[in-house]
Parts: C-alpha cells; sequence; structure tokens
C-alpha cells in the first residue's frame, strides 16, 4: 500500500488539508480532491500551459509540481482570480476582445497574464507575447488574446491614475465622488499590478 503524505495548502484564499500519494500532482489535487476544474487537464508534460496556476505568486505548470511540493504554500486557481465574483479587468478585455472561442486554453491564458501584469504593468506586445508563450491556443486565437492583455495593462493603468487622483483629492479634503476609484477596477489587490 502506498504511504500518503499529509498536506496542507491554501488555494484560493482558503486552507485546504488532504493526504497525497507521493505521486499525487497538484493538478490533481486540484481538479480531483478539491473540485477545481478550471485548470484544464491536457499534455500533462509543461508543454501546453493548460493547467497553469499560481504558487506563491508564481505561474506553473500545476502538471508538472507534485502536491507534496505545494504543501505549506499558497494556490491560486483561476476560480481564485474574480474575487467576489466580480470579473477582473483582464477576464472583461478577453471578452471584450472576443479572445475565447473554444475556451479550453482561457483559464491558464487568464492565469499567466495576471502574473505577467502583476511582474510587469506596463508589458510591450513583445513582453505580451514572451509572457503567454507557454500557454498553448488550438483554436489559434492569439492576436486577440495579446489585444486583451493589452488593453488590461491600459486600463489598470487607467484605474491605478484614477487611483492616485483620488488619493490626492481626499489628502485634499475632497469628497468629489467623480475621483473616486472605482473598486470593481482592482477586485483583488493581489493580483493587480503593482
Ligand atoms: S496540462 Fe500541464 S502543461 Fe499541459
Ligand atoms: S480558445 Fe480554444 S484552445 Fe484557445
Amino acid at each position: 500500500m502506498t504511504d500518503l503524505s499529509p498536506i496542507q495548502v491554501i488555494v484560493n484564499g482558503r486552507v485546504r488539508a488532504v493526504r497525497v500519494t507521493p505521486h499525487h500532482t497538484l493538478l490533481e489535487f486540484l481538479r480531483d480532491d478539491l473540485g477545481l476544474t478550471g485548470s484544464k487537464e491536457c499534455c500533462l508534460v509543461g508543454e501546453c500551459g493548460a493547467c497553469t496556476v499560481l504558487l506563491d505568486g508564481r505561474s506553473v505548470d500545476s502538471c508538472l509540481v507534485l502536491a507534496v511540493e505545494a504543501d505549506g504554500g499558497e494556490v491560486t486557481t483561476v476560480e481564485g482570480i474574480a474575487a467576489e465574483g466580480r470579473l477582473t479587468l483582464v477576464q472583461q478585455a478577453f471578452l471584450d476582445h472576443g479572445a475565447a472561442q473554444c475556451g479550453f486554453c482561457i483559464p491558464g491564458q487568464i492565469v499567466s497574464a495576471h502574473a505577467l501584469l502583476a511582474a510587469n504593468a506596463h508589458p510591450t506586445r513583445a513582453d505580451v507575447e514572451e509572457g503567454l508563450a507557454g500557454n498553448l491556443c488550438r483554436c489559434a486565437g492569439y492576436e486577440q488574446i495579446i489585444e486583451a492583455v493589452l488593453a488590461a495593462a491600459g486600463r489598470y493603468a487607467a484605474a491605478s491614475a484614477d487611483h492616485g487622483t483620488a488619493a490626492r483629492a481626499r489628502a485634499a479634503g475632497s469628497p468629489d465622488p467623480a475621483v473616486r476609484l472605482d473598486p470593481a477596477a482592482t477586485p483583488d489587490a493581489r493580483l493587480a499590478p503593482q
């Protein structure tokens, strides 16, 4: 009988404790044990990016990470990206640009896009191409996906500028609601570009 190892992982802000076999992958833990099927199972060899999640803030192919390696860590899946059920600016931009065709690759693309923008708030087109290079799209919707990520970067920059204006207005004692930041613009501060 295979030994089971206890692990404890914070997944989308919630502590999860289970016992897993040594060869159980993070992807299996998320999909099979937790029922979080947004991370897709596809190549299982780290080539397609469909299983991308954030592990301690870094994007990883969850099919290549053992569940025991995530013990003590913090994982964000695509289900945890949209805090309180509100779409992030990245997700909204994907919708606005028709970036999802069959949709199979989209969870991984969304997670990678958030990781990219968290690291680089003002990416060039080349930066986006490089940042999403590990996420394959069999529908070949790359152009719309790149446009969506660039648009999201612009929207985050605009929201950030509004936030700065609102902060300065508050410091000056202005209650003008017109300069307040829309709280829906950056629903999860951990995932918004800094
Ligand atoms: S399923 Fe993990 S990279 Fe393809
Ligand atoms: S939208 Fe179909 S695989 Fe990307």
